[in-house]
């Protein structure tokens, strides 16, 4: 398995380019299903979630062009209905296939996601709401089955608690079912908003986008369409905390302080300064210190919990205390032990973390535990005295495009120390064509 290494105390200096949003990205992926026509995405990140979701829909039947950037994707009228164990537990986003795929061929199969590191991540709200659309749900042998031989009908649904690729996967099966649909308490994350322009552009009928509810029309079949996935929030304020981790200053090019409100705020009053320049951001590390801040972690537009264990990190080199609160994941401080071995000073109590700031941390080997988790190590060591060896960064790999070549043009010391494979890692083959023959039944 790869490992990364970086020697800390660099501050950043230079500019890097954000990738497309791989949150965006998978339902995107997801969406194409629903026609038979040609559905082109670009600005597409080269990670191995990306090829993960691809080498499913291929084996489902989909035909998949991938290039660089770039994927087209044609789903023929006859496909294999059941996305199979051995792809789905690669990654639970794979349960993004259940709507599109039940809503148009009116019958799948998917193998339960099993939980991660994270959570249990259960897949209940996905499936309560299907049913009220008119699915008859069977669960058996690890496997979810969805029939709707008369296809889906259109309902109001209220999710009990935001659920991101819920809501995608019932607008998604909403799109072609029968009637209207309304989904209420529904996930206004920008991924989602993303998704719902990609929808109006096939030919849906959506409104309320970027509300909480969502109101679709269904209709008979929707048609292809060219989408350019929005930039990656995530990997943004990711680097806007790797320059202020640094006391460095960088130039994130194309993508926008509009994706991430709550993130920009809390960065300004950390002491960070950032700016909108035209299709960049300018991020500029203050001569005096940073001051440390408070942050709970919620749905959008709250804090993201994909950015706690990155602003985690930085807050464990600024002098004073921060409390960090995780709302969203029941197991989401797994970076907490990793960052202790670099000196770091954190209690946990329930889903709060208090954090008092250190002097400086120390190089040390660590391990990644999960996609986050892992980038907030990398980051630690970017300010660490000394070398830290990041382990299993195949996690990195999912949601991080790049990452040794984007920090490195901006002065960081970060390369990445190839190992033997390891069997069944997901690569990243930007070139492979995946056409498979579509087979199995209607
Ligand atoms: C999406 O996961 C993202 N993944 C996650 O990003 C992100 O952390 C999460 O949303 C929250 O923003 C993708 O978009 C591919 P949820 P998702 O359904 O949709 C519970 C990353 O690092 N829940 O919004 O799976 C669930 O357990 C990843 O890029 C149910 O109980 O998250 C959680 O506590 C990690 N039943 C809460 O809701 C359900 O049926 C929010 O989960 C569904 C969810």
């Amino acid at each position: 398995m790869d490992k990364i290494s970086i020697i800390g105390g660099n501050p950043l200096k230079g500019s890097l380019k954000i990738s497309g949003a791989k949150n965006a990205a998978l339902p995107l992926l997801a969406a194409g299903l629903l026609t038979k026509d040609p559905v082109i995405l670009t600005n597409l990140p080269e990670l191995s979630d990306i090829t993960t979701f691809l080498d499913l829909m291929a084996h489902m039947g989909c035909d998949c062009i991938r290039e660089p950037g770039q994927v087209t994707l044609r789903t023929p009228d006859v496909l294999d209905l059941e996305a199979p164990y051995e792809l789905v537990r690669k990654m639970r986003a794979s349960v993004l296939v259940l709507g599109p795929v039940l809503s148009r061929f009116k019958e799948v199969r998917l193998s339960l996601p099993g939980g991660c590191a994270i959570g249990t991540r259960p897949v209940d709200l996905h499936l309560k709401g299907l049913e009220k659309m008119g699915a008859e749900i069977i669960l058996s042998e690890g496997y979810v089955t969805a029939k709707a031989p008369k296809g889906l009908k259109g309902c109001d649904y209220t999710f009990p608690i935001v659920s991101v690729t819920g809501t995608e996967n019932l607008l998604m099966a909403a799109c072609l079912a029968h009637g209207t649909t309304r989904l209420l308490n529904a996930a206004q994350e920008p991924e989602v908003t993303d998704l719902a322009h990609c929808l109006v552009g096939m030919g849906a009928k959506i409104s309320g986008i970027g509300t909480s509810t969502l109101v679709i029309e269904g209709q008979a079949e929707l048609g292809g369409t060219t989408h350019s996935i929005l930039p990656d929030r995530i990997e943004t304020g990711t680097y806007a905390i790797a320059a202020a981790i640094t006391g460095g200053s960088i130039t994130l090019e194309n993508t926008s302080l509009k994706l991430l409100p709550l993130v920009t705020q809390t960065l300004c009053q950390v002491g960070l300064g950032l700016e909108q320049k035209g299709d960049n951001v300018e991020v500029n590390s203050p001569a005096h210190g940073l001051k440390p801040q408070d942050i709970i972690t919620e749905p959008f537009p709250g804090f993201p919990t994909d950015l706690q264990a990155q602003f985690m990190a930085l807050m464990t080199t600024i002098n004073g205390a921060s409390s960090i609160t995780e709302t969203i994941f029941e197991n989401r401080f797994m970076h907490v032990p990793e960052l202790a071995r670099m000196g770091a000073d954190i209690a946990v109590k329930g889903n709060t973390a208090l954090v008092r700031g250190v002097s400086s941390l120390k190089g040390a080997p660590v391990m990644a535990t999960d996609l986050r988790a892992s980038v907030s190590l990398v980051l630690a060591g970017l300010a660490a005295e000394g070398e830290t060896l990041v382990s299993r960064v195949y996690h990195l790999d999912r949601g991080y495009e790049k990452i040794e070549e984007k920090l490195s043009a901006c002065g960081a010391h970060i390369k990445r120390i190839r190992k033997d494979p390891v069997i069944d890692e997901p690569s990243i083959n930007t070139t492979s064509s995946l056409k498979i023959a579509s087979s199995g039944h209607a």
